[in-house]
């Protein structure tokens, strides 16, 4: 692939290769599976990859091996240019994520266990196809639990296979322990029969009653095109431009974030993705008390991606990307339509009526929006990035999906959780979402400052009783940077490059603000708690470290807690005027309402980044009033 832009994902044909060349190198036993094979991302330009693509030039792979024999993880770096291992190692103490393809194998070896067949039969079932399982990560609890690749699973009744809901009817008590490497049950647990939940949570079109008939069609036509223009993964839309990248690990990734402003390229972020997911259910049973996850890094969320449908998932002018992954054989497979881009009418950019003579002037405001939705087991998580012609940059996550569930013995009532249909618990849970943002605001060189307000005590200073402070201190440390929200001083977090002076003279700026957050109430010093520690701040600062990826480190599937966030920021390097990458961690409380009952409606968490004084005045000035020929007369 000579013509590769060094960000774009692995093609088919170097997948191919990269897993080629690893084959000849090692002769892997049949014991090996491929965990993934991904771009190996160049070291960052010495100025700002908008700026200065043609200083990157090798393509390399990062090639990740399993061998089951031995629990042992190597990874590789393969010269795609020169078709050659350039080095390679074993990862210590490492864990294979739980791949795609052990799912099946995973779900046909608990089916066969007898164990598991008599406990059924002590329920009454006896159709094992009607029987869904979902794997549960088995975590790291007690010393030791790192022993074997494990993995819990959790069992579920279907009212009718093929289709039935596949989460409705948790089969409480009953939970099994498989090795991985061996597809092994080493235990089945029976912690006592809990009667079947009733409601078979049918959703599907043709399992519902008669539908509403009263909406017409909406119908979103642009007659001349979409506004944005892709070649290849660069898509360049208004004055925004970036690079669209996916992998296993984190799914979506933009790279190259800038604003072309006034003939100049304004970099903004070097590259941004998703890098956890933590999701921790508070019931304390003995079928559910292991129910923690870090679903990016315990899953390959990427191999989870939904191909998407048009008018159904995105509605509009659609562009799709497709993405192509890598089975455990190391073979090349593609998702299409994976990736989502497509413009949305985004209500009111501006507007200003002149009251002294009726004069009017309004904005509709348009976004670009970039998305792909994944398949978590029983939940759906779809991210979005929004691009505004205002400037700002809006990252939200859409919840849906089916509840985890526990079935009650009628009667009875959940005791950490809501009741959500007869006989089903909709436990309690957070969901915790890491974001980073490799930031290249104007630059390399830049650093975090703290905003907020704060009232001025009655005296001279504030005479009336109305004045208020708006302060600023900047975040010179990563001790200083571990931060959480406080919305009530409108605590926000901007980040600033001291050498790039506005035509205002102040120092050009970008603001991280808040949307919905919550505490993480996970007890810190728990083994989870210890494992998900990046979840205890909203906010942290790092110094660019190219290894330093995500948030749980490189392979959190049964680790300790020993790598990642909270342990790198232990070396409290300094964040001051230099490179740097800002962690934003924001969850989503869930206490689950019938409502949420058989799929639940979307709910959202979001933030954004807005320009402060990185233009001189509203960019948003010179978008045309709508078109009077489209049918629009806005004065
Ligand atoms: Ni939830």
């Amino acid at each position: 692939m000579p013509d590769a832009h060094p960000t774009d994902p692995l093609s088919a044909e170097e997948i191919r290769l990269a897993a080629t060349v690893v084959v000849d190198e090692l002769q892997p036993a049949g014991s090996v599976q491929f965990v993934a094979i991904t771009l190996r991302e160049p070291a960052k330009p010495a100025k700002d990859m908008l700026n200065s693509p043609s200083e990157l030039a090798d393509r390399c792979a990062t090639v990740v091996l399993h061998d089951r024999a031995d629990n042992s993880i190597t990874e590789f770096t393969v010269s795609l240019t020169e078709s050659r291992v350039l080095d390679s190692g074993v990862v210590a103490g490492a864990h294979a994520p739980f791949l795609v393809d052990e799912w099946e194998p995973f779900v046909d070896a608990i089916k066969a266990d007898a164990r598991y067949l008599e406990a059924l039969g002590r329920r009454g079932i006896s159709d094992v196809n009607l029987i869904s399982i979902d794997p549960v990560p088995y975590g790291y609890w007690h010393e030791g639990d790192d022993q074997r690749r494990l993995c819990r699973a959790t069992s579920f009744l279907r009212e009718r296979a093929p289709g039935g809901n596949r989460h409705a009817r948790h089969i409480e008590g009953l939970v099994c322990t498989v090795d991985l490497n061996a597809l092994d049950v080493i235990a089945v647990d029976d912690h006592g029969v809990v009667p079947i939940p009733p409601d078979p949570g049918e959703y599907e079109t043709e399992q519902l009653g008669p539908l509403r008939d009263d909406l017409r069609p909406l119908e979103i036509t642009q007659p001349d095109g979409p506004s944005f223009e892709v070649d290849g993964w660069q898509v360049a839309w208004q004055k925004w431009r970036f690079r669209v990248g996916f992998n296993e690990r984190e799914g979506l990734v933009l790279h190259a974030l800038g604003y072309e402003d006034a003939g100049r390229l304004r970099p903004i972020l070097h590259r941004a993705s998703y890098t956890e997911l933590a999701v921790t259910y508070a019931d304390t049973s003995p079928g559910h008390w292991f129910m923690s996850f870090f679903d990016f890094g315990e899953l390959q969320p990427g191999a989870l991606a939904n191909p998407l449908a048009l008018g159904c998932d995105c509605l509009g002018l659609i562009r799709y990307f497709d993405v192509t992954l890598s089975d455990s054989r190391g073979d090349p497979y593609v998702i299409p339509n994976a990736i989502c881009l497509h413009e949305e009418d985004a209500g009111t950019l501006w507007k200003h009526v002149d009251l002294g003579e009726g004069r009017s002037e309004v904005r509709r405001s348009r976004r670009l929006v970039i998305s792909w939705i994944g398949t978590f087991g029983n939940y759906e998580y779809g991210f979005y990035w929004y691009l505004y012609q205002d400037g700002a940059i809006e990252a939200e996550v859409k919840l849906t999906g089916i509840l985890q569930t526990a079935a009650l013995a009628p009667g009875t009532q959940p005791t950490s959780g809501n009741l959500v249909a007869p006989q089903v618990n909709g436990m309690s849970h957070q969901h915790l979402f890491n974001v980073r943002l490799d930031m290249d605001l104007d630059g390399r060189d830049n650093t975090v400052e703290e905003t907020w307000a704060e009232p001025i005590p009655l005296g001279e200073d504030n005479p009336n009783g109305t004045a208020f402070a708006t302060c600023r201190r900047a975040l010179l440390s990563e001790s200083e940077a571990k931060r959480d929200v406080d919305p009530l001083s409108a605590r926000a977090w901007e980040i600033t490059n001291a050498d790039v002076t506005n035509g205002l003279g102040a120092p050009v700026r970008y603001r991280l603000v808040p949307g919905e957050n919550i505490k993480a109430m996970v007890q810190p010093d728990s083994p989870y708690g210890r494992r998900a520690a990046f979840a205890r701040h909203h906010l942290h600062v790092t110094p660019y470290e190219a290894d330093e990826r995500y948030a749980t480190g490189n392979y959190p599937y049964q680790g300790r807690g020993d790598d990642g966030l909270s342990v790198w920021t232990e070396a409290d390097r300094s964040i001051a005027d230099t490179d740097i990458v800002v962690w934003y961690t924001f969850g989503h409380h869930h206490a689950p309402r019938p409502e949420d009952w058989p799929v639940m409606p979307v709910a959202s968490a979001s933030f954004r980044l807005v320009p402060v004084g990185f233009f001189d005045r509203s960019p948003a000035l010179d978008v045309a009033p709508p078109d009077p020929k489209h049918g629009h007369s806005c004065h």
